[in-house]
Parts: structure tokens; sequence; C-alpha cells
């Protein structure tokens, strides 16, 4: 699905011409120690380094925008944002699926305000400008008062050059020459499948999509979800309690797992336990489902270790939880705050009482006052608090659990690592710092 290969850069640009120093960059190796496990709070809190992650880490990757299940017809749209940039995702009159940058040309407001919906155009409220599901600028109020050198093909809305979906996925890149999307993936679509490729109808999405802001750096959560199961038992007790058998404790086998995380060399990664019974999701989900024909379609390794009660990271900001169907993405909204967009999907084959049962049992447990999810943005917005201080900013952080133990085990594709381990923490900041310390496309153009 990819579109044109031009760069980004946006056109005309005349007599401008943008200093350097508006783009200060500093080198972050200082700031992360993959090979001692250890990791400055600067990365955290620093306006610098988020500045620069905006230009480096956010403009060059593949960011993920949206399920193909929010597009049927032309003209449906849904506006997102990749980093701090606001963009239009939309199906043209060709029934691609194409992204926008939301910025009008004129002034540069937004030209498209709701969330979703279906047009022919997108018009600004601010002057009027108009522009079609292709992005070519349509109508200009009072054209006649511009040049003779004015010329709407000049004008129209900047397009995301690349477009790829991956099982229904939808992602992005402002990068004019990506590596394709799949991969970038990957043995990460490997772990990805456990939760998309149930059956050949793939997945769908179901209800809402719930939107609230955190305080805490978005790699909190990024890494998290990538690295973290360490956290469950402690962060998640009361929640366990919650879920296990009325008047009893949680099963031994839930609380003492044995498990694997995938550590992806791109920065992704994935925890799961590993256990024929190891599952808490819901029960009339569990019931429904024929687990004899996902060990035929996707193997036992699979069903008995993703497909459960995982969490993964797609480097940088995109999680998932199999079990409990929830995809989410962490906006980076300063360096200290983060706003969190979760959907719901589900397998387009389940029935609709299947669907509803999952949506509710993902509201409950990972829904913005899931017994989950408050946890998890409560130790973010903690560890955020303390890292201001010049102090504590100072101190180093531990990344150590696991450190050496990354190897292939057989069983699960790629270098993997024990369950409780900071392994795919480390190779996440790994990935964060070669990006950070390396020219992206944007400046390769400049
Ligand atoms: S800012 Fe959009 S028409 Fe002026
Ligand atoms: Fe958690």
């Amino acid at each position: 699905m990819s579109s044109s290969t031009e760069p980004a850069t946006v056109t005309p640009r005349g007599a401008l011409r943008r200093p350097a120093e508006l783009a200060r960059t500093v080198d972050v190796s200082g700031l992360v120690d993959t090979e001692g496990g250890l990791l400055d709070r600067a990365v955290f809190t620093d306006e610098t380094v988020y500045r620069q992650e905006m230009r480096r880490v956010f403009a060059p990757s593949w960011l993920f925008l949206a399920h193909t299940d929010q597009f049927h017809r032309p003209g449906d749209f849904f506006t997102t944002w990749m980093g701090e940039d606001p963009v239009i995702v939309t199906m043209d009159r060709n029934r691609r699926i194409r992204a926008y940058l939301n910025s009008c040309r004129h002034r540069g407001a937004r030209v498209c305000r709701a969330d979703f919906g279906t047009t022919r155009n997108f018009t600004c409220t601010y002057h009027g400008w108009s522009f079609n599901l292709e992005g070519g600028l349509v109508s200009v109020p009072n054209r006649e008062g511009y040049p003779d050198s004015f010329d709407t093909g000049q004008w129209g809305l900047v397009e995301v050059p690349h477009v790829e979906t991956y099982r229904g996925l939808i992602f992005g890149t402002w990068n004019p020459a990506p590596v394709p999307l799949r991969e970038s993936l990957g043995d990460m679509a490997w772990y990805m499948d456990a939760m998309l490729d149930h059956d050949e109808k793939g997945t769908v999405v179901v209800g809402g999509i719930h939107k609230w802001m955190l305080e805490g750096n978005w790699k909190l959560a990024a890494e998290q979800f990538a690295t973290d199961w360490y956290h469950v038992n402690m962060s998640h007790a009361s929640a366990l309690m919650v879920l296990a058998p009325a008047g009893k404790k949680p099963k031994q086998e839930i609380v003492h797992r044995a498990g694997r995380q995938y550590v992806g060399a791109n920065g992704h990664g994935a925890g799961f336990p590993v256990h024929p019974k190891n599952r808490f999701d819901d029960g009339t989900v569990h019931e429904w489902t024929d687990y004899d024909a996902l060990r035929e379609r996707l193997g036992d390794a699979r069903v008995e270790g993703p497909l459960t009660n995982g969490h993964a990271t797609v480097f940088p900001n995109f999680s998932y939880l199999p079990v409990n169907g929830s995809i989410r993405i962490w906006h980076p909204k300063g360096p200290d705050r983060m706003e969190v967009w979760a959907w719901t999907i589900v397998d387009a084959s389940m029935p609709e009482e299947i669907r509803e049962a999952q949506r509710l049992y993902n509201l409950r447990t990972f829904g913005p006052s899931g017994v989950f999810e408050q946890d998890d943005g409560e130790n973010w917005s903690e560890v955020q608090g303390t890292a201001g201080g010049f102090m504590a900013n100072r101190v180093a952080l531990n990344y150590q659990m696991g450190l050496g133990g990354e190897r292939e085990d057989g069983r699960h594709p790629g270098t993997t690592s024990e369950l409780y381990s900071d392994a795919a923490g480390r190779s996440f900041y790994a990935h964060w710092r070669t990006l950070m310390n390396t020219p992206a496309w944007h400046e390769e153009h400049a």
C-alpha cells in the first residue's frame, strides 16, 4: 500500500532556510548503558532529548495509525497523531488508505477537527481552504486575490509517504525510504500473529476508542509493555485477588510463572508466561475458543505462550495485550506526559455475545478505570514524579535483571530471555539510542 517515495519535505520553501541551530542535537550514548543495565533518568525529563526524539525516533519509524476495520467506504476518516504531528487517516476514492498531515497549508490549523467520521472534503474552518480525499487543494476563497504564480497543485496536504498494513494494523512513516513494515517487525510478527491471526477472517474493532492522559514519559509505558512481567505480582496483587475464585488466593501457577520474553533487535519486545493452564481471561470467551484449531493453525508454542496472558510493544509506541484484545498507543505529549489511546479488537468470527463479553472483560481489566490499568498508570506517574528532582535525576535506574541471559531457546523465534527479565527493556533503549544518534532522513535532505 506504499505510495510515493517523495521525501515529505514541504515545497515550496522559496527563500526559507531553517538554521541548523534550531534542531539542537545531543549525543545520548552516555544516557543508556545496555551492557551494564543502567539508564539515566534524563531520558524521561530532558526537553532537548524529547525534541530530538520527535526528529530521530518518531519521524523515521513506522508508527501505528489505526485498524483497517475503521475504514469501509471512501471518505471514512480517523484523526490521530504521529509523535506530536496531527494526522488524518482516510480511504480515498480508489479505496486506498492514505494519511495526511492534519495541518492546513495556509496558516496551519487542523483541516479536520473531528475524531472520526465520513466526508467528501476536508475544509479548514479558519479561512476555508478545502482539500479532497487525495489531499489536493480544491477550493480557495478569494482565489483571485493571489498572484499568478500561486499554484494550488503545490499546496495540497502533506502526505505520509508510506502507509502499510500488517494483519489489520495500519502503520505509517514519514521516512521516504523505509525498510518495509513487515521487515522492520522481523520475528515480532510471529508473536503478533498469536493475537491477530486466529483464523482467516482476522480481527475487527468493537466499541469506541478510549483516550486518557497520564503524567509520565511515553517510554515508561512502552518499555513496560516490552519487558516487564516483574511488576505483576506486586503491583497487581489486589487485581489478582479479585480475579481469583471467591475466598481463594490467586492460583500458584498464576503467581509463580515460568515464561519467556522476546527480545527484538529493532526495539520490539514481548513477554508471556508459558503454562498450559495459564489463563485468566474471560470465561465466556475461553469456552467459545477452539484451542485445537488454534494449535493446528499457530502451533503449540504460540498457543501456550504469546496467545495467553502476554504483553508486547512494537517499537516505538504501539503496545498490546493479546488475551484482552487491547491495542494501544502511547502518544507523547511532552517529556512528562502521554495520552493513551486504547482499542478493543476481537476475532471477526466471534458471535455478538462473545464480542461483548470480551469488550467488557477488557474494560474491567485494562479500560481507563480497569483494575490492572489503574495500577500501571499510577506507577508511571510515580516514576515520572520523582524523576524531576535534581538528585533523583542524577541517580541511575537499574535494568540489570537477566543480564547476559539472552539466547535462542529453540521454541520461540528470535532472541529470548526469562519472563522475569529486563532484556527487552535494554534492547528497547539500545535501539532508541541508535536512532537518537543517527541523522534521520530529513537531515540528509535538509
Ligand atoms: S488556516 Fe486553513 S484556510 Fe487559513
Ligand atoms: Fe501491569
